[in-house]
């Protein structure tokens, strides 16, 4: 049963929140604008560099955007200095307004541990208390999530004790990877600890780590007293994925996606249009070479894909993407689902 968060009204009895985890690179408006229209309930931004923001970098100011229909929205921040950090909260809460704030204690990024943010500051937990509360103290009006990772190693697993001290420090959910920095992402995400965590506090907390379907995602819910899923990298292959776990749980069979050669290749088109409309400022409205990396996972799936992702590398602009598309459904003529 999903726990009650007073200020975080998605979570509650018969509720179970779909996060679309934050992912650098990936899901920015364009993404999470698929995302939502497939049924994700709550999106968050790639984390932010607290530094950047207070020093007006328009790069950064861009992560943070978000369009009023991706809300709930939460913004992720990450850094090493209360200060900073606090002040960094204050500005997004100020001039975007999310609906909640979140804090990164999981990237375990060289260049973002080896200045002890991320998952850095899970082998400081004196310093990522300091954090917490100095940030807590600066937007007492909006509520205050985290995302972590077990602990630094499996020798070192800090979940239970730091999400009990979140709790108490005032944050009002917590999502949980469960895997450690030293892991990075490989190995098995150990849902164990997740279910520990889950047991040891009264605030939701959101199980993350290799959902892939709906038979994962059932055999999480199940066991592991979550209030909420956060799925990550198979979203990149399959955004279909949010409205597929929602169909299985309201057990209706009649309305799972159905996802042919042609939706998906709908779908890589308009992902392709949004991305060029969401960057077109700084990036231009034709050229598609530098987001080729972003369309790619979502070939997967696509009859003859290795095929199409070589014949990918060659398209230029949005048109060469349509030709393709046009000569891959010809040449295939597939129109079953698979
Ligand atoms: C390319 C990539 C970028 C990521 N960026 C972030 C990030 O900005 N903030 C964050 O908290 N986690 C980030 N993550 C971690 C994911 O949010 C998630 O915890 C992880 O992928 C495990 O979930 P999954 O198995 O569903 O993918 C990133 C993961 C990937 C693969």
């Amino acid at each position: 049963m999903s726990k009650v968060a007073a200020r975080l009204p998605w979570f509650g009895p018969g509720k179970l929140p779909l996060y679309l985890a934050p992912m650098a690179r990936h899901t920015d408006v364009a993404f999470r604008q698929l995302c939502k229209e497939q049924g994700a309930d709550v999106m968050v931004t790639e984390f932010v560099q607290s530094e950047a923001l207070i020093r007006d970098n328009a790069k950064a100011w861009e992560m943070v955007d978000f369009t009023e229909t991706q809300r709930p929205m939460g913004v992720q921040i990450f850094g090493a200095t209360p200060k900073s950090m606090a002040k960094a909260a204050r500005m997004v809460c100020d001039r975007v307004k999310p609906d909640f704030l979140d804090l990164n204690f999981g990237c375990p990024a060289h260049k973002v541990i080896e200045q002890n943010a991320g998952s850095g500051l899970l082998r400081c937990t004196p310093l990522l208390y300091d954090l917490v509360k100095a940030v807590k103290d600066a937007i007492p009006d909006v509520p205050l999530t985290a995302k972590m990772r077990l602990g630094w190693d499996h020798s070192t697993i800090v979940a239970v004790e730091v999400a009990q001290r979140l709790e108490t420090l005032g944050v009002e959910a917590i999502a949980v990877h469960g895997r450690t920095k030293e892991q990075g992402y490989s190995g098995e995400a150990n849902w164990d600890w997740i279910s520990q965590v889950a047991a040891a506090v009264s605030v939701p907390v959101i199980g993350n780590g290799d959902i892939k379907d709906w038979s994962s995602a059932e055999r999480r819910i199940k066991e592991s007293g979550v209030s909420g899923l956060m799925i990550g990298r198979a979203a990149l292959s399959n955004p279909w994925i949010f409205s597929a776990i929602k169909a299985n749980l309201r057990g209706d069979n009649k309305n799972m996606p159905v996802v042919t050669a042609a939706h998906r290749w709908e779908v890589i088109i308009r992902l392709a249009e949004l991305t060029l409309e969401v960057h077109a400022s700084r990036l231009g409205t034709r050229d598609i070479k530098w987001m080729l990396g972003r369309l790619h996972p979502l070939t997967h799936g696509l009859p003859v894909s290795r095929k199409v992702r070589d014949r990918l590398r060659s398209c230029e602009t949005i048109d060469d993407l349509r030709r393709l598309r046009d000569e891959h459904l010809a040449e295939t003529c597939v129109t079953k689902s698979y």
